[in-house]
C-alpha cells in the first residue's frame, strides 16, 4: 500500500495484466527473464499459453509511443517463475517509465526505487551499474555471443581468477585483462569510483555511458539522495535488451536482491517501438525472512568438513584470523573468535554454497566442481589453490565410447557439469545419479564411463580404470554472500586481501 501511494504521487497509474500471456512472448524474449523455466498450458484452440513470468514484457508488448510524453505505469501482480527446483507464485510490485528518456526521468525512478527500499525500514542500498559502459568495454574484442557471456558471468561474479583464465584462452590483451579487472572490482560510492571509471574508459561507448551515468550521478548528489548509492559492476544484465543504466536494490538481513531494474530500450525496439523505457520490480515475497540486523561486524565463515577445510583454516589462521578453540578435538560445529572478528562453523562441503548463498555464512570456502554443479549465486573472490584436482571422465581400461549413436550411460555426482560436457558434444547420454564411490558403477555395469574429481589418479588405477578426457580443473574458491559483501564491505576485504596475500606468499614459496 505504501508503495502504491507512493507511486501515485509520482503520476504512475495502475496496470492490470492477466494472468496468461501467449506463451510465445516468453520463449522470444527468454534472456529477458530472470528465469527459464515457464508453466505453458495449451489454451482454448490450441494456442500455446503461459503463466506470466514476468510483468515487464507484457507492458512493453502494449505500450504505445507516446511522441513526446511520457506513459508511467505501477503494477503489483503475482508472477510464476522456478527457483531451479519449484515453481512458486511472487508478489511483485513495480514500475515502469515508458517515452522520452532524460536524466530527470532516470533520476525520478532511481529515486522511487531507492524511496522503495526505505520504505520497509532497515539499513538498504541501491547499487547502479551501466550496461553501455559494459558493452563499450567488449567492442572490437571479436568474442562470440557465448564467450561474452561467459565473461559477464565473471564479472557478475566478481570472479577474477575466472576472468583471468578467460582472457588467457581467448587471446584478450594485457591492457583489457587489466581493464576489466579493475571493473569488476569497482565497488563503493559515487564520489569513490566515478573517478576509478575514468582511468577504464577507453573508447567513445564507453565514455559517452560515463558522461550519462556521470550526469544522472551528479543529479542524484544535487537532490540529496546519494547516501547509501554505490556503483557496482558487476550488476550485469542481458546484453541483448539493456543498453543503459541498470540497478539493483538490497536490504540488510535479507539475502538476496529485493529489487531489481533498468532502461530497457532495446527491448522496447524488438517489439518495433522508439520510445525509451525504465523500470523496476521489487519482490515483496523476501521481505518476510529478513534476520535480525547484525549489530557487530562479525564475518560467518563455512568451512568445509575435512581435509579441504583443515588447510583453508590454515591459511585463514596464518592470515591473521585465526580462532583458538578450533583445533582440538571436539564435536562443536560453531567457534568463535571475537578478537579476530570471525565465526566458523564446520559443514558438510557440498553444503556450504547453499550456506552462503542463502546468506548463514557471509563467506566460504569451496571447491569449484560444487560451484560449477550448483551454480549458486555467490560473489567468487579468490582461489585458494588448495585442493586442486580435476573433473574427468573415465572408464574401464580398454573401454571405447563409441561413435556417438548409442546412448552412452554416464554414472556421477555432478549431473549438471556431465550434462553440459556432453551437450556441448552433441552426445545422447543416460545419467545415473550417484553420490560416492562412483568409479564402482563401470566396474559392476552399472554405467559405461563415470564423470567424476581426479585428484592423485589412484583410485582409478587401482580399480583398473583410467581417465579419458579432462573436463575442468578444479581449486577451492572463497566466496561470498552478495549482500553480506555490501553491508560488511570493509571486513570482507580486508579479510580477502589479508587471505589474498597469503595466497600468493604459497604459491611463491612453491615456485622457488
Ligand atoms: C573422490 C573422488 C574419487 C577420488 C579420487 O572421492 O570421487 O573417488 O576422490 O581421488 P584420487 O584420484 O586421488 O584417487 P572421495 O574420497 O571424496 O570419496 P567418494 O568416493 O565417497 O566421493
Amino acid at each position: 500500500m505504501r508503495l502504491r501511494t507512493l507511486y501515485r504521487q509520482y503520476g504512475y497509474t495502475r496496470y492490470r495484466t492477466s494472468r496468461f500471456e501467449e506463451y510465445a512472448l516468453y520463449a522470444d524474449n527468454k534472456a529477458f527473464l530472470a528465469s527459464g523455466d515457464i508453466i505453458s498450458f495449451t489454451g482454448i484452440g490450441g494456442k500455446l499459453m503461459a503463466l506470466r513470468p514476468d510483468v515487464t514484457l507484457s507492458i512493453a508488448k502494449t505500450a504505445c509511443d507516446c511522441g513526446n510524453g511520457q506513459t508511467k505505469l505501477y503494477y503489483n501482480e503475482n508472477v510464476y517463475r522456478s527457483d531451479g527446483n519449484e515453481f512458486r507464485e511472487h508478489m511483485q510490485v513495480g514500475l515502469e517509465c515508458i517515452g522520452v528518456m532524460d536524466c530527470a526521468s532516470m533520476v525520478e525512478v532511481l529515486v522511487l526505487a531507492k524511496r522503495s527500499l526505505e520504505s520497509f525500514g532497515g539499513r538498504s542500498c541501491l547499487d547502479i551499474s551501466h550496461m553501455g559502459f559494459i558493452s563499450g568495454m567488449l567492442k572490437g574484442t571479436r568474442l562470440t555471443h557465448d564467450q561474452k557471456k561467459q565473461l559477464l558471468m565473471c564479472v557478475s561474479g566478481k570472479n577474477i581468477p575466472g576472468l583471468n583464465k578467460l582472457c588467457s584462452e581467448h587471446g584478450l590483451s594485457d591492457g583489457f585483462r587489466s581493464r576489466m579487472t579493475a571493473l569488476t572490482g569497482v565497488y563503493g560510492p559515487i564520489g569513490d569510483t566515478i573517478p576509478i571509471l575514468h582511468g577504464i574508459s577507453n573508447n567513445e561507448e564507453t565514455d559517452s555511458a560515463l558522461r550519462e551515468l556521470e550526469s544522472v550521478c551528479g543529479a542524484l548528489q544535487r537532490s540529496g539522495a546519494q547516501r547509501d548509492i554505490n556503483l557496482d559492476f558487476s550488476i550485469v544484465n542481458d546484453i541483448s535488451y539493456y543498453s543503459g543504466i541498470i540497478f539493483q536494490g538490497y536490504i540488510e538481513g535479507i539475502p538476496a536482491k529485493v529489487l531489481s531494474g533498468g532502461r530497457y530500450d532495446m527491448l522496447m525496439q524488438k517489439f518495433g517501438k522508439s520510445s525509451g523505457a525504465i523500470g523496476f520490480a521489487v519482490y515483496l515475497d523476501l521481505l518476510g525472512g529478513q534476520k535480525p540486523e547484525q549489530t557487530d561486524e562479525t564475518i560467518n565463515i563455512a568451512l568445509p568438513k575435512g581435509r579441504l577445510g583443515d588447510k583453508a583454516y590454515a591459511i585463514l589462521e596464518a592470515a591473521g584470523f585465526g580462532c583458538p578453540e578450533i583445533s582440538g578435538e571436539s564435536r562443536r560445529l560453531v567457534f568463535e573468535s571475537p578478537g579476530n572478528g570471525v565465526r566458523y562453523f564446520w559443514v558438510k562441503p557440498s553444503d556450504v554454497a547453499k550456506y552462503v548463498e542463502r546468506g548463514a555464512a557471509d563467506i566460504g570456502i569451496v571447491g569449484k566442481d560444487i560451484l560449477l554443479e550448483l551454480s549458486p549465486a555467490v560473489y567468487e573472490l579468490l582461489d585458494l589453490d588448495i585442493g586442486k584436482c580435476s573433473i574427468c571422465v573415465a572408464a574401464e581400461k580398454g573401454f571405447s565410447p563409441g561413435s556417438g549413436g548409442n546412448t552412452l550411460r554416464v554414472a556421477t555426482n555432478f549431473p549438471n557439469i556431465a550434462r553440459d560436457h556432453y551437450g556441448k558434444q552433441g552426445r545422447d547420454i543416460d545419467i545415473i545419479r550417484l553420490s560416492g564411490s562412483v568409479e564402482l558403477a563401470p566396474l559392476l555395469g552399472l554405467s559405461d564411463v563415470i564423470v567424476d574429481i581426479v585428484e592423485t589418479g589412484k583410485t582409478l588405477m587401482e580399480n583398473n580404470m583410467e581417465p579419458m578426457e579432462k573436463i575442468v580443473d578444479i581449486s577451492a574458491r572463497l566466496v561470498a554472500n552478495e549482500v553480506s559483501y555490501k553491508f560488511n564491505h570493509k571486513a570482507i576485504s580486508k579479510l580477502c586481501a589479508a587471505v589474498a596475500s597469503q595466497v600468493l606468499c604459497s604459491r611463491s614459496a612453491g615456485e622457488g
